[in-house]
């Protein structure tokens, strides 16, 4: 049988680091690092700067993954890309990022599908989910998998916004999936959805309901209400539902592979809030050094926390091959997602 397996990891943050001070005194947002700290574990997060695109961030994080797996651009078969910052409305930012590795310049331009995912936190398992299929089947042998975003451009600094605005940050994560017949890879992956909650975490920059889609003025130019700009969030509803999700996902994939805690080594949980991660393990019996936490420095980057995760403890030198790693995602729609693999 044909197996997929994760032959190069990448990531790369933008060099700006924001501390929960600088919220404070750069962006005058009317909180304090104890806050901060207290109900999510974030320390710091990176900010791009004007000019930069998702895409940028992707690209650099792909440029590592690749180099890691030994392989350049015009090996690939397949990009998947996974964000809800996308550089524009559409396209999705999977083409750019194709554009931006090259594979459309030259003679031998390699025209490889991009596929984008817009699952929000969960984007990175759905994207992996996807990936795996289609390897599995025989497809593709070589897919790039990433999750981009950039949510410093639609933060809103007032106190209307301060619970969503000390949570996020930029990055990129990315990994490539290989084809093998090697025993190893990825076991399984298991995702849900429950639109009821689409509302509770979303940003509805435009309402295509209505006529026109977007309030103008006299002179045609459109203008964005404050509520639709910016993200909204019920942020006690969304903590609960994640812990239950969470469990949820984690007993599925050890139910289909007869699992237990034990025979998990790392168990790599999307970074939304450290509080929920720790609670999450806590019910369940988790040890602490199996919880591999990077939130502290980046604050949630929503689809890229897991690839991000990933890459910095595969770049520590803690995986080795034949460990067992579990992972886990909760977000907006309500999506969830969780997949064991074998490193
Ligand atoms: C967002 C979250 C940290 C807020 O914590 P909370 O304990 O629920 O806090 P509340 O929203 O009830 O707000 C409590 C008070 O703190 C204030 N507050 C909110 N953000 C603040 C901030 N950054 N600094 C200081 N005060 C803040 C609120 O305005 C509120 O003030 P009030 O009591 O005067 O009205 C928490 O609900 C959470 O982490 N939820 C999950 C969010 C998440 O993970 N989202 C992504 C999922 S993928």
């Amino acid at each position: 049988m044909t197996n997929a397996y994760i032959a190069g990891t990448g990531f790369y943050v933008p060099p700006r680091v924001v501390t929960n001070d600088d919220l404070r005194t750069v962006y005058g947002l009317d909180t304090t690092h104890e806050w901060i700290v207290k109900r999510s574990g974030i320390e710091a997060r990176r900010y791009s700067d004007e000019g930069t695109a998702t895409s940028d961030l992707a690209l650099e994080a792909s440029k590592h993954a690749l180099e890691d797996a030994g392989l350049t651009p015009r090996d690939l078969d397949l990009i998947v890309y996974a964000s809800l910052s996308p550089d524009v409305g559409f396209p999705g930012g999977g083409v750019y990022l194709q554009q931006k590795l090259g594979l459309c310049d030259g003679a031998d331009a390699k025209f490889v599908p991009a596929l984008d995912v817009r699952n929000q936190c969960s984007g990175f398992l759905y994207g992996l989910g996807t990936a795996t299929s289609m390897i599995e089947a025989g497809v593709y042998k070589n897919i790039l998998l990433v999750g981009a975003e950039l949510h410093s451009a639609a933060l809103d600094w007032t106190t209307r916004g301060r619970s969503i605005a000390s949570l996020f940050g930029d990055g990129a994560g990315a990994v490539v999936l290989r084809a093998t017949d090697e025993d190893r890879g990825v076991r399984g992956w298991w995702l849900g959805a429950d639109g009821r909650f689409a509302d509770v975490l979303s940003q509805k920059i435009w309402d295509l309901k209505k006529r026109p889609f977007m309030p103008v003025n006299e002179h045609g130019v459109g203008q964005v209400e404050p509520l639709m700009m910016y993200a909204q969030m019920d942020g006690k509803l969304v903590f609960r539902h994640a812990v239950e999700r969470m469990i949820g996902a984690l007993f599925t994939a050890y139910s289909a592979k007869g699992l237990t805690h034990d025979d998990i080594d790392y168990f790599l949980f999307h970074q939304a809030n450290l509080r929920i991660n720790q609670y999450v393990a806590e019910q369940l019996g988790i040890p602490e050094h199996k919880l591999l936490s990077n939130i502290q420095s980046y604050g949630n980057t929503t689809a890229a926390t897991i690839p991000i995760l990933l890459a910095e403890t595969a770049r520590s030198g803690k995986l080795k091959r034949g460990m067992k790693i579990a992972m886990v995602a909760f977000g907006s729609g309500f999506t969830w997602g969780s997949a064991i693999l074998d490193w």
